[in-house]
């Protein structure tokens, strides 16, 4: 590594004064007189590519982050040659290109300074390595505010803080603790009200200093590579994380299994242990959809081998398990154990698909199976191979979902953790060493991964989860935040880690529930559910080596919460299914931290705890041993209590009590909440109606409901049903309007509508314009009516 004294000997370079200019289409070049190119391509009037080069000459343009379906097209571009700057204009924001110094600013269209360069580009030629290290400096201004960086375990707001990007195996890590496990390249800032956001494309280690060298200074810089970064205009929140995930790309719906919930623990076995722990969830009525097998179900830790001894059946077991409602799901690691005798690492080493040293040799590194070598994922033919290793497992074995683990890569025993950095990358067809592939070798491994289950599982959705990510790994897979602790402050942690994840383009999303090092208390345990069962990806998951974590493990009363939660999540389903496909539709995260939710209001720019769940649902976990409540704050709006009705309006931080079977939950009034009947799994009952909670509010407020089949691709085709309802209050009535999408035709044939807060006894019903008797319609008392699912209008008056 260069070290800062050879950098500050040899000084930052800068590009100097522009000298040419020139326009090709969407593109713009200027260069300096000491041979800086920036390259400014307008891909929409809000989003924007800034590319350096020096000494003239570009780098190949090459990037695994950018999905093949981002949107480009812009509807104003003007270029004006002015004194002392370029000014570039588009229907949305000015550039302006400072002539003397190459500095860039963007404004938005009233001259309101979005982002300024401070020092801009500059450079360092990068000595040991060849290449430069890329800096960029911006302007931090006042009240700014920095979220997004995906994984990072820090407040939400990152404002103050250094982050580092290097994919890292961080086993127990701790609060502030960097570098993690994925790297995000991406931050949204929030500058008076403006929101807009930086996606540095670069895959070198990459670091962010969002004011914390300097109070002023905002900078990011990278080891190798290019200056190479993405502008993003809002000017809200969501309009930046929406263009994000345009560039970067967007997953398809999962199967609805995979979003109940999953059990898992380094490791079940043998096949006996497995069987028990699901029937024990059945007999105690604890939903669950997955099991998962940990690397002990492997021969020898070797990938893609039973474990005869512990297995001697897999497939029947899978059957037996999938009989019983559960999905079997089993651990791939990208480590191939170094034996002749046996059949991946025979087929590797015949076609050359391990990565090797910079002179030659292989790369060995230690993983569990000992030593072994490493396919080059980033090599298209090493995918296809590696895609076709999951025939057996899924197609013939019945395999549901597969798990990637220590794809940063981790190397045990080694100081670094990882490759050496000499280590040699086909990156595709542009040779390069680890330096400048590490941060996408997870990412390729679980995108050969993704293809190869998805291949397998056809007709039916592909289900992959992975540890380590690059920007755009959200296109394949969920994902989790690693080997955590059963710690007060990791619920904390993975509380603000779900929230930042979201935020960066990353949804599907969740922590190890109860912590994988040490052992939660059944208290730490409940809160821990009760917080993950708002998370998109829910599973509990443990090392095993420090006592038992599943649901029953604390005693009955800790069993009763928890399956009281996990049955809340099932009831759910179809609002969190709806949550799903407004994130693949566009980008919304799926959980919203408060200053997400309402970014004019201030006081939301440093809360940690609160968050929506979807857009409707407030949760505030508590995160305290003893607590019999807390405290949180109301972002703007009226909020219904879920567990008592009370109504709180906004703008307030207040007391609110929640002993230890209650996390406090608050819908948004004038919200229909959808629910699906408890099942023990997905798919367990057919749905024979839906219930719609309905909570009352004077005004207007849309809510959606999105079904299909829960599983294969007929949604692609139109076999969807998207409903949307309008409702509106007044004083004496309430009117519900249903608007229809999609062909798809559920199997329910009602709605049982319960109204919260209803302002008024109900007189009248009238259902489509016709008067109907209450009596017919309505349920157990003033608050619930059954109507018929495809109504269009439902007008209730007060007596
Ligand atoms: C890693 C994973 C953990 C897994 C363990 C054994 O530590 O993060 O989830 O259980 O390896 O495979």
């Amino acid at each position: 590594m260069i070290t800062n004294t050879e950098i500050e000997k040899r000084g930052n370079q800068y590009p100097n004064h522009i000298v040419e200019f020139k326009q090709e289409n969407d593109k713009l070049f200027f260069t300096t007189q000491n041979g800086v190119i920036l390259e400014i391509t307008i891909l929409r009037d809000s989003a924007i590519r800034f590319r350096y080069a020096t000494e003239h000459v570009f780098e190949p343009d090459f990037s695994y982050a950018i999905s093949d379906d981002v949107s480009l097209g812009y509807n104003d571009l003007d270029v004006k040659d002015e004194i002392p700057e370029y000014v570039i204009t588009t229907s949305k924001i000015k550039i302006r290109v400072n002539k003397s110094n190459l500095k860039v600013q963007i404004v938005d269209l009233e001259d309101k300074v979005i982002i300024d360069d401070e020092l801009g580009f500059h450079w360092e030629e990068n000595y040991n390595y060849g290449g430069n290290i890329v800096k960029m400096g911006k302007v931090c201004h006042s009240g700014e505010s920095y979220y997004g960086m995906g994984d990072k375990a820090s407040h939400t707001n990152l404002k103050g803080k250094r982050v580092n990007n290097w994919a890292t195996d961080s086993y127990a890590y701790g609060k502030d603790q960097e570098p993690l496990y994925k790297s995000i390249p991406f931050y949204v800032g929030l500058k008076e009200e403006i929101a807009y956001g930086v996606f540095f494309d670069n895959s070198f280690s990459t670091y962010f200093d969002f004011a914390n060298e300097k109070r002023n200074v905002t900078s990011f810089w990278a080891d190798g590579g290019e200056m190479n970064y993405y502008f993003f205009y809002g000017p809200k929140m969501n309009q930046v994380v929406e263009a994000y995930t345009d560039l970067t790309g967007l997953p398809e719906l999962p199967p609805l299994w995979a979003l109940g919930f999953h059990q898992s623990k380094w490791s079940y076995y043998p096949e006996k242990k497995v069987k028990d722990i699901a029937s024990t969830f059945r007999k105690l009525k604890i939903p669950c959809d997955a099991i998962y097998l940990d690397i002990d179900y492997m021969e020898g830790f070797r990938c893609f081998t039973w474990d005869n001894k512990h297995f001697p059946n897999p497939k029947k077991m899978i059957e037996e398990l999938e009989e019983d409602g559960f999905k079997t799901i089993t651990m791939i690691d990208p480590g191939i154990k170094i034996d002749r005798d046996y059949w991946v690492y025979q087929q590797a080493m015949d076609n050359g698909f391990f990565c090797r040293r910079a002179d030659g040799p292989h790369f060995k590194g230690k993983v569990w199976p000992g030593e072994c070598k490493f396919p080059d994922f980033t090599d298209p033919e090493v995918r296809e191979w590696w895609a076709g290793l999951y025939k057996e497992m899924i197609a013939d074995m019945g395999v549901k979902g597969v798990w990637n683990d220590m794809n940063e890569p981790a190397i045990m025993e080694v100081p670094s953790k990882t490759a050496n950095l000499d280590v040699r990358h086909d990156y595709d067809g542009h040779p390069c060493s680890h330096r400048k592939a590490h941060n996408v070798y997870g990412m390729q491994m679980v995108r050969a991964t993704y293809e190869g289950v998805k291949k397998f599982m056809f007709p039916r959705r592909p289900f992959v989860l992975t540890r380590a990510a690059y920007s755009g790994t959200q296109r394949y897979c969920a994902t989790w935040t690693g080997d955590n602790v059963a710690t007060w402050e990791h619920l904390w942690i993975a509380n603000v880690q779900m929230q930042r994840m979201c935020m960066s383009g990353y949804s599907f999303v969740g922590s190890d529930i109860g912590g994988f090092a040490e052992q939660p208390n059944g208290e730490l345990f409940a809160r821990w559910m009760q917080l993950a069962i708002f998370h998109p990806f829910c599973r509990v998951h443990s090392s095993g080596d420090h006592g038992d974590q599943e649901p029953w493990s604390f005693g009955d009363e800790i069993t009763d919460i928890v399956r009281k939660y996990i049955e809340l999540r099932y009831q759910l389903l179809p609002y969190l299914y709806t949550m799903f496909y407004k994130y693949i539709n566009g980008g919304l995260p799926m959980l919203q931290s408060l200053v997400f939710y309402d970014q004019a209001d201030t006081q939301t720019h440093f809360r940690t705890d609160e968050f929506l769940f979807g857009e409707q649902i407030l949760v505030c976990p508590v995160q305290e041993p003893n607590a019999q409540g807390r405290r949180m704050y109301f972002p703007k709006g009226k909020w219904y209590n879920y567990w008592t009705d009370e109504v709180i309006s906004g703008g307030v931080e207040k007391w609110v009590s929640a002993e230890i079977e209650i996390i406090p939950l608050f819908v948004k009034e004038g919200a229909m909440v959808p629910k699906y009947p408890v099942q023990q799994y997905v798919g367990e009952k057919e749905i024979k109606e839906l219930q719609i909670d309905v909570y009352f509010k004077e005004g207007i407020e849309n809510s959606e409901v999105y079904e299909d089949q829960q599983d294969g691709y007929d949604y692609k085709k139109g076999r969807y049903s998207l409903r949307k309802f309008r409702l509106r209050g007044k004083e004496n009535e309430l009117i519900i309007q249903q608007f229809k999408d999609g062909n798809f035709i559920t199997s329910y044939e009602k709605f049982i509508l319960t109204f919260h807060g209803l302002p008024f006894e109900i007189g009248t019903i009238e259902l489509d314009n016709e008067i109907v008797d209450p009596k017919d319609i309505k349920l157990n008392g003033n608050n619930t009516i059954e109507v018929s699912k495809d109504f269009t209008e439902l007008h209730l008056v007060g007596k």
